[in-house]
């Protein structure tokens, strides 16, 4: 089916999971679970109809807030939905698995980075920039494991990204960065 006709047609948050969990099985690496789960993610983030207002809930504290929509019981998969206030972020940070997100409401700055050192000292990392994009709706960004990023909304409003990872993110080792002191530290994010 063209992905003009698809896209058109409605998409339940269980659809997609149901694709996600084909999609991953089926695939023989990260760079295929990264281009079958892009065309999924985008689907799901342009149709809308699962966007409930309990996911527009946020955090002042943290300046975002993440609300799980899907947790495989094996932990195979998680599914979220993540709000960003305006002005706010998350630092860089990687995610310990793979990770497509998808824009749903509003535009989010992404600023991609590369890893300069070679991860033999403990606590340091040297990050540059490799590239800035700002992910408008059914916009993707998607990152193999160890795919470093740092978030910015901003726009005057709240906005609201689809994430998909390969694990639940505060249940794997993953990190975030600090640019000018070149520390590492744990990176686990509340949940509503
Ligand atoms: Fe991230």
């Amino acid at each position: 089916m063209a992905e003009t006709e698809t896209a058109t047609r409605p998409y339940s948050l269980a659809q997609y999971v149901a694709d996600l969990k084909a999609a991953v099985a089926d695939a023989a690496d990260e760079s295929e679970i990264l281009a079958a789960v892009g065309p999924l993610a985008r689907r799901l983030a342009l149709d809308r109809s699962w966007l409930a207002p309990k996911l527009f809930e946020t955090d002042e504290e943290q300046g975002f807030l993440a609300h799980l929509l899907h947790e495989e019981p094996d932990q195979g998969l998680a599914v979220f939905a993540v709000n960003w206030l305006p002005g706010r972020g998350a630092p860089p940070h990687d995610h310990g698995t793979w990770a497509v997100v998808a824009g749903v409401v509003g535009a989010e700055r992404n600023i991609r980075y590369s890893r300069l050192d070679d991860g033999s000292r403990p606590g340091f990392a040297e990050l540059a920039v490799k590239h800035d994009f700002t992910a408008a709706p059914g916009e993707l960004v998607a990152m193999k494991t160890g795919g470093i990023h740092a978030v910015r909304n901003e726009t005057d409003a709240v906005t609201l990204s689809l994430h998909t990872y390969g694990r639940h993110v505060n249940r794997t080792d993953r990190k975030q960065f600090d640019l000018e002191t070149k520390s590492v530290r744990d990176f686990i994010v509340k949940v509503g």
